[in-house]
Protein backbone atom coordinates (compact mmCIF):
# COMPACT_ATOMS: atom_id res chain seq x y z
CA UNK A 1 0.00 0.00 0.00
CA UNK A 2 1.21 3.30 -0.27
CA UNK A 3 1.26 5.82 1.95
CA UNK A 4 -0.85 9.02 -0.03
CA UNK A 5 -3.13 10.17 2.11
CA UNK A 6 -6.23 11.19 -0.02
CA UNK A 7 -6.85 14.26 1.54
CA UNK A 8 -9.90 16.07 0.15
CA UNK A 9 -11.11 13.02 -1.61
CA UNK A 10 -14.69 12.94 -1.93
CA UNK A 11 -14.94 9.26 -3.56
CA UNK A 12 -13.39 6.24 -4.37
CA UNK A 13 -14.55 7.22 -7.73
CA UNK A 14 -12.31 10.77 -7.76
CA UNK A 15 -9.53 9.26 -6.10
CA UNK A 16 -9.25 6.42 -8.80
CA UNK A 17 -10.05 9.07 -11.99
CA UNK A 18 -7.18 11.65 -10.70
CA UNK A 19 -4.39 9.22 -9.93
CA UNK A 20 -2.85 6.54 -12.10
CA UNK A 21 -2.95 4.38 -8.47
CA UNK A 22 -0.96 1.48 -8.71
CA UNK A 23 -1.39 0.55 -5.15
CA UNK A 24 -4.06 1.44 -2.55
CA UNK A 25 -3.74 4.21 -0.42
CA UNK A 26 -2.75 2.88 3.33
CA UNK A 27 -6.12 3.96 4.62
CA UNK A 28 -8.60 1.56 2.74
CA UNK A 29 -6.39 -1.40 4.10
CA UNK A 30 -8.65 -3.78 5.29
CA UNK A 31 -8.34 -5.94 7.96
CA UNK A 32 -11.02 -8.49 9.04
CA UNK A 33 -12.35 -8.45 12.27
CA UNK A 34 -13.23 -12.23 11.88
CA UNK A 35 -11.57 -15.60 11.79
CA UNK A 36 -13.26 -17.05 8.78
CA UNK A 37 -12.88 -14.29 6.64
CA UNK A 38 -11.21 -15.68 4.07
CA UNK A 39 -12.44 -19.39 3.74
CA UNK A 40 -14.23 -19.57 0.37
CA UNK A 41 -16.87 -22.05 -1.26
CA UNK A 42 -14.61 -23.90 -4.06
CA UNK A 43 -17.19 -26.29 -4.99
CA UNK A 44 -20.02 -25.30 -6.97
CA UNK A 45 -23.19 -25.05 -5.44
CA UNK A 46 -26.29 -24.39 -6.86
CA UNK A 47 -28.15 -21.23 -5.21
CA UNK A 48 -31.93 -21.95 -4.49
CA UNK A 49 -34.60 -19.96 -7.37
CA UNK A 50 -37.77 -18.92 -6.88
CA UNK A 51 -40.50 -18.67 -9.47
CA UNK A 52 -42.35 -15.82 -8.75
CA UNK A 53 -45.35 -16.24 -11.49
CA UNK A 54 -45.87 -20.13 -8.86
CA UNK A 55 -45.76 -18.03 -5.82
CA UNK A 56 -48.27 -15.68 -7.21
CA UNK A 57 -50.40 -18.82 -8.86
CA UNK A 58 -53.92 -19.47 -8.89
CA UNK A 59 -53.29 -23.04 -9.06
CA UNK A 60 -53.10 -23.95 -4.96
CA UNK A 61 -50.83 -26.66 -5.65
CA UNK A 62 -47.98 -24.58 -7.43
CA UNK A 63 -48.42 -22.05 -4.73
CA UNK A 64 -47.66 -24.33 -1.72
CA UNK A 65 -45.14 -26.05 -3.31
CA UNK A 66 -43.62 -22.16 -4.41
CA UNK A 67 -44.39 -21.36 -0.62
CA UNK A 68 -42.14 -24.66 0.12
CA UNK A 69 -39.36 -23.46 -2.21
CA UNK A 70 -39.53 -20.52 -0.35
CA UNK A 71 -39.48 -21.73 2.93
CA UNK A 72 -36.51 -24.54 2.43
CA UNK A 73 -33.95 -21.86 0.68
CA UNK A 74 -34.97 -19.15 3.92
CA UNK A 75 -33.67 -21.92 6.17
CA UNK A 76 -30.89 -23.71 4.34
CA UNK A 77 -29.57 -19.87 2.87
CA UNK A 78 -31.24 -17.13 3.53
CA UNK A 79 -30.82 -16.57 0.28
CA UNK A 80 -32.45 -16.76 -3.30
CA UNK A 81 -32.68 -15.85 -6.75
CA UNK A 82 -36.29 -14.63 -8.18
CA UNK A 83 -37.29 -15.03 -11.86
CA UNK A 84 -40.25 -14.42 -13.56
CA UNK A 85 -40.92 -11.52 -11.30
CA UNK A 86 -42.89 -9.63 -14.04
CA UNK A 87 -40.84 -6.45 -13.95
CA UNK A 88 -39.45 -5.34 -17.20
CA UNK A 89 -35.56 -5.50 -18.00
CA UNK A 90 -35.55 -1.98 -18.79
CA UNK A 91 -36.92 -0.64 -15.72
CA UNK A 92 -34.05 -3.37 -14.14
CA UNK A 93 -31.35 -1.61 -16.41
CA UNK A 94 -32.79 1.66 -16.09
CA UNK A 95 -32.02 1.95 -12.27
CA UNK A 96 -27.86 0.55 -13.26
CA UNK A 97 -27.61 3.18 -15.52
CA UNK A 98 -29.31 6.00 -13.75
CA UNK A 99 -27.47 5.14 -10.66
CA UNK A 100 -24.44 5.19 -12.82
CA UNK A 101 -25.23 8.76 -14.19
CA UNK A 102 -25.93 9.65 -10.57
CA UNK A 103 -22.04 8.89 -9.96
CA UNK A 104 -20.72 10.25 -12.75
CA UNK A 105 -22.26 13.67 -12.06
CA UNK A 106 -19.39 16.50 -10.92
CA UNK A 107 -18.36 16.19 -6.91
CA UNK A 108 -19.68 19.78 -6.91
CA UNK A 109 -23.27 18.88 -8.13
CA UNK A 110 -23.12 15.64 -5.50
CA UNK A 111 -22.11 17.60 -2.45
CA UNK A 112 -26.46 19.21 -2.77
CA UNK A 113 -27.38 16.00 -2.09
CA UNK A 114 -24.73 15.06 0.59
CA UNK A 115 -27.02 14.37 3.47
CA UNK A 116 -25.46 13.89 7.36
CA UNK A 117 -27.97 11.41 9.41
CA UNK A 118 -29.19 7.84 8.76
CA UNK A 119 -32.44 8.15 7.93
CA UNK A 120 -31.93 11.41 6.15
CA UNK A 121 -34.62 10.88 2.75
CA UNK A 122 -31.66 11.31 0.32
CA UNK A 123 -27.59 10.75 1.22
CA UNK A 124 -24.93 10.45 -0.80
CA UNK A 125 -21.38 9.86 -0.28
CA UNK A 126 -18.29 7.84 0.48
CA UNK A 127 -17.27 5.37 2.93
CA UNK A 128 -14.37 7.26 3.96
CA UNK A 129 -15.67 7.68 8.02
CA UNK A 130 -18.93 7.12 9.77
CA UNK A 131 -20.19 8.13 13.23
CA UNK A 132 -19.00 4.71 14.28
CA UNK A 133 -15.11 5.53 13.67
CA UNK A 134 -13.14 5.57 10.63
CA UNK A 135 -13.99 3.01 7.92
CA UNK A 136 -12.07 3.13 4.52
CA UNK A 137 -14.01 1.27 1.91
CA UNK A 138 -13.88 0.79 -1.51
CA UNK A 139 -16.94 2.16 -2.10
CA UNK A 140 -19.20 5.31 -3.05
CA UNK A 141 -23.06 5.19 -2.26
CA UNK A 142 -26.41 7.21 -2.58
CA UNK A 143 -29.16 6.12 -0.78
CA UNK A 144 -32.73 7.21 -0.02
CA UNK A 145 -35.50 6.44 2.81
CA UNK A 146 -38.66 5.83 1.12
CA UNK A 147 -41.98 5.61 2.97
CA UNK A 148 -44.99 5.24 0.94
CA UNK A 149 -46.36 9.08 -0.18
CA UNK A 150 -42.72 10.20 1.10
CA UNK A 151 -40.76 9.69 -1.24
CA UNK A 152 -37.61 12.21 -1.80
CA UNK A 153 -34.87 11.35 -4.48
CA UNK A 154 -32.22 13.63 -6.88
CA UNK A 155 -33.32 15.80 -9.25
CA UNK A 156 -30.10 15.03 -11.26
CA UNK A 157 -29.88 13.76 -13.46
CA UNK A 158 -32.56 13.49 -15.44
CA UNK A 159 -34.83 11.07 -15.13
CA UNK A 160 -33.37 9.57 -12.02
CA UNK A 161 -35.87 10.34 -9.30
CA UNK A 162 -38.79 8.77 -11.93
CA UNK A 163 -37.15 5.45 -12.57
CA UNK A 164 -36.44 5.34 -8.81
CA UNK A 165 -39.83 5.57 -7.92
CA UNK A 166 -40.75 3.29 -10.30
CA UNK A 167 -38.05 0.51 -9.29
CA UNK A 168 -39.14 1.08 -5.48
CA UNK A 169 -43.05 0.44 -5.76
CA UNK A 170 -41.42 -2.82 -8.16
CA UNK A 171 -40.08 -3.96 -5.43
CA UNK A 172 -42.51 -3.26 -2.61
CA UNK A 173 -44.79 -5.40 -4.92
CA UNK A 174 -42.47 -8.08 -4.93
CA UNK A 175 -41.99 -8.07 -0.83
CA UNK A 176 -45.31 -7.72 -0.30
CA UNK A 177 -45.99 -11.34 -2.24
CA UNK A 178 -42.81 -12.86 -0.20
CA UNK A 179 -43.96 -12.01 2.86
CA UNK A 180 -47.56 -13.31 2.22
CA UNK A 181 -45.95 -16.69 1.83
CA UNK A 182 -43.57 -16.46 4.79
CA UNK A 183 -46.72 -15.80 6.20
CA UNK A 184 -47.97 -19.07 5.45
CA UNK A 185 -45.05 -20.85 5.84
CA UNK A 186 -45.16 -19.97 9.56
CA UNK A 187 -48.24 -21.52 9.76
CA UNK A 188 -49.98 -18.04 10.10
CA UNK A 189 -52.99 -16.16 8.24
CA UNK A 190 -51.14 -14.83 4.81
CA UNK A 191 -51.84 -11.71 5.75
CA UNK A 192 -50.36 -11.46 9.20
CA UNK A 193 -47.22 -10.01 8.70
CA UNK A 194 -48.89 -7.39 6.99
CA UNK A 195 -51.42 -6.55 9.40
CA UNK A 196 -48.64 -7.02 12.46
CA UNK A 197 -45.82 -4.79 10.95
CA UNK A 198 -48.82 -2.44 9.34
CA UNK A 199 -46.48 -2.67 5.33
CA UNK A 200 -49.23 -0.64 4.38
CA UNK A 201 -46.66 2.04 5.40
CA UNK A 202 -43.12 -0.18 5.47
CA UNK A 203 -39.83 1.50 4.78
CA UNK A 204 -37.42 1.00 2.08
CA UNK A 205 -33.98 1.95 1.98
CA UNK A 206 -32.73 2.61 -1.45
CA UNK A 207 -28.97 2.07 -1.66
CA UNK A 208 -26.83 2.42 -5.05
CA UNK A 209 -23.49 1.57 -4.70
CA UNK A 210 -20.25 1.95 -6.85
CA UNK A 211 -17.76 0.23 -6.42
CA UNK A 212 -14.75 1.88 -8.82
CA UNK A 213 -12.25 -0.84 -10.03
CA UNK A 214 -9.22 -1.12 -7.31
CA UNK A 215 -5.47 -1.93 -7.90
CA UNK A 216 -5.48 -3.99 -5.07
CA UNK A 217 -8.76 -5.70 -4.91
CA UNK A 218 -7.69 -8.42 -2.14
CA UNK A 219 -5.92 -5.66 0.29
CA UNK A 220 -9.14 -3.39 0.37
CA UNK A 221 -13.41 -3.94 0.83
CA UNK A 222 -16.33 -3.02 -0.48
CA UNK A 223 -18.52 -4.22 2.13
CA UNK A 224 -17.35 -5.74 5.30
CA UNK A 225 -19.65 -9.06 6.43
CA UNK A 226 -22.68 -7.34 7.62
CA UNK A 227 -26.93 -8.38 7.35
CA UNK A 228 -29.09 -6.08 6.63
CA UNK A 229 -31.59 -4.80 8.97
CA UNK A 230 -34.70 -5.21 7.34
CA UNK A 231 -36.85 -8.47 6.28
CA UNK A 232 -36.11 -8.50 2.89
CA UNK A 233 -33.32 -6.86 1.02
CA UNK A 234 -33.50 -7.16 -3.18
CA UNK A 235 -30.27 -6.32 -4.73
CA UNK A 236 -29.51 -6.18 -8.86
CA UNK A 237 -26.17 -5.33 -10.31
CA UNK A 238 -24.40 -4.42 -13.62
CA UNK A 239 -22.76 -8.07 -14.67
CA UNK A 240 -19.83 -7.78 -12.58
CA UNK A 241 -19.90 -10.45 -9.82
CA UNK A 242 -18.75 -9.39 -6.20
CA UNK A 243 -21.62 -10.00 -3.97
CA UNK A 244 -20.57 -13.51 -1.38
CA UNK A 245 -23.13 -14.71 1.09
CA UNK A 246 -22.02 -16.86 3.67
CA UNK A 247 -22.91 -20.07 3.45
CA UNK A 248 -22.17 -23.22 6.08
CA UNK A 249 -19.02 -20.94 8.02
CA UNK A 250 -17.78 -20.36 3.90
CA UNK A 251 -18.14 -17.45 1.25
CA UNK A 252 -19.93 -18.29 -1.58
CA UNK A 253 -19.76 -15.84 -4.57
CA UNK A 254 -23.06 -15.00 -6.62
CA UNK A 255 -23.95 -15.12 -10.39
CA UNK A 256 -27.26 -14.56 -10.65
CA UNK A 257 -29.32 -15.56 -13.27
CA UNK A 258 -30.12 -13.01 -15.86
CA UNK A 259 -32.80 -10.45 -14.66
CA UNK A 260 -33.42 -12.03 -11.18
CA UNK A 261 -33.28 -10.01 -7.74
CA UNK A 262 -31.07 -11.11 -5.39
CA UNK A 263 -32.57 -11.52 -2.69
CA UNK A 264 -31.80 -12.13 1.00
CA UNK A 265 -33.32 -12.33 4.61
CA UNK A 266 -32.41 -9.64 6.97
CA UNK A 267 -32.60 -8.99 10.99
CA UNK A 268 -36.45 -8.83 11.24
CA UNK A 269 -37.33 -11.38 9.95
CA UNK A 270 -34.55 -13.30 11.95
CA UNK A 271 -36.60 -11.97 15.10
CA UNK A 272 -40.13 -11.95 13.66
CA UNK A 273 -39.92 -15.83 12.77
CA UNK A 274 -38.32 -15.85 16.45
CA UNK A 275 -35.09 -17.25 14.73
CA UNK A 276 -36.58 -19.90 12.08
CA UNK A 277 -35.27 -17.51 9.38
CA UNK A 278 -31.77 -16.42 10.34
CA UNK A 279 -30.35 -13.43 8.82
CA UNK A 280 -27.86 -13.71 5.93
CA UNK A 281 -24.23 -12.39 6.62
CA UNK A 282 -23.27 -11.40 2.85
CA UNK A 283 -20.16 -9.02 1.80
CA UNK A 284 -19.02 -6.99 -1.21
CA UNK A 285 -15.60 -8.00 -2.91
CA UNK A 286 -13.54 -5.99 -5.54
CA UNK A 287 -11.88 -6.61 -8.75
CA UNK A 288 -9.16 -4.34 -10.51
CA UNK A 289 -10.69 -4.38 -14.29
CA UNK A 290 -14.11 -2.82 -13.74
CA UNK A 291 -16.62 -0.76 -11.85
CA UNK A 292 -19.23 -2.86 -10.78
CA UNK A 293 -22.46 -0.73 -9.57
CA UNK A 294 -24.94 -2.77 -7.10
CA UNK A 295 -28.72 -1.65 -5.88
CA UNK A 296 -29.16 -3.29 -2.87
CA UNK A 297 -32.78 -2.08 -1.46
CA UNK A 298 -33.73 -3.04 2.34
CA UNK A 299 -37.48 -3.66 2.68
CA UNK A 300 -38.46 -3.16 6.32
CA UNK A 301 -42.02 -3.26 8.36
CA UNK A 302 -42.99 0.41 9.21
CA UNK A 303 -40.77 2.40 10.92
CA UNK A 304 -43.63 3.25 13.66
CA UNK A 305 -43.57 -0.98 13.89
CA UNK A 306 -42.37 -2.36 17.04
CA UNK A 307 -41.21 -5.74 16.04
CA UNK A 308 -40.36 -8.80 18.06
CA UNK A 309 -41.24 -12.66 17.39
CA UNK A 310 -45.14 -12.96 16.15
CA UNK A 311 -47.36 -13.46 18.89
CA UNK A 312 -48.53 -16.48 17.48
CA UNK A 313 -45.33 -18.38 17.11
CA UNK A 314 -44.20 -17.75 21.15
CA UNK A 315 -45.38 -20.09 24.30
CA UNK A 316 -43.63 -19.50 27.57
CA UNK A 317 -43.46 -23.27 27.38
CA UNK A 318 -41.94 -24.85 24.32
CA UNK A 319 -41.24 -22.12 22.23
CA UNK A 320 -39.83 -19.10 24.81
CA UNK A 321 -39.58 -15.68 22.62
CA UNK A 322 -35.59 -15.77 21.43
CA UNK A 323 -35.62 -11.89 20.74
CA UNK A 324 -36.96 -8.68 22.77
CA UNK A 325 -38.96 -6.37 21.15
CA UNK A 326 -37.51 -2.73 19.28
CA UNK A 327 -39.08 -0.07 17.33
CA UNK A 328 -38.12 -0.86 13.92
CA UNK A 329 -36.93 3.06 13.48
CA UNK A 330 -34.76 2.74 16.58
CA UNK A 331 -33.39 -0.83 15.74
CA UNK A 332 -31.72 1.19 12.67
CA UNK A 333 -30.31 4.19 13.92
CA UNK A 334 -28.99 1.92 16.82
CA UNK A 335 -27.34 -0.66 14.66
CA UNK A 336 -25.43 2.49 12.48
CA UNK A 337 -23.63 3.35 16.11
CA UNK A 338 -22.34 -0.71 16.11
CA UNK A 339 -18.89 -0.66 15.31
CA UNK A 340 -17.59 -2.23 12.37
CA UNK A 341 -18.70 -6.78 12.29
CA UNK A 342 -20.89 -5.53 15.73
CA UNK A 343 -24.78 -6.09 15.11
CA UNK A 344 -28.05 -4.79 17.35
CA UNK A 345 -29.41 -8.15 17.09
CA UNK A 346 -26.91 -9.46 19.45
CA UNK A 347 -28.37 -6.98 21.84
CA UNK A 348 -32.08 -7.84 21.36
CA UNK A 349 -31.49 -11.12 21.42
CA UNK A 350 -32.48 -13.25 24.73
C1 LIG B 1 -25.16 -4.56 0.38
O1 LIG B 1 -24.94 -5.50 1.11
O2 LIG B 1 -25.85 -3.61 0.74
C2 LIG B 1 -24.59 -4.49 -1.02
C3 LIG B 1 -23.85 -5.72 -1.41
C4 LIG B 1 -23.42 -5.65 -2.84
O3 LIG B 1 -22.99 -4.60 -3.32
O4 LIG B 1 -23.48 -6.68 -3.52
FE1 LIG C 1 -26.25 -5.66 2.80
Amino acid sequence: TSNVQPSNVTSVKTLTETADLKTIPSIYAYTPTNPNEADVFEDEVSIPVIDFSLLTSAIPEQRSKAIQDLDKACQDWGFFMVVNHGVPESLLKGIISASNEFFNLTEEEKKEFAGKNILDPIRCGTSLSTSNGKIFLWRDFVKLVVQPDQFHAPHKPIGFSEVALEYCNSGRRIVRELLKAISESLGLDNDYVEKTLNLDSSAQVFSANLYPPCPQPELAMGLPPHSDHGLFTLLIQNDVPGLQVQHNGKWVTINPLPNSFLVNTADQLEIFSNGKYKTLMHRAILNNKVARISIAMANGPSFEATVGPASKLVDSENHPAAYRPMNYKEYVEQQQLQSLGKTILDHVRI
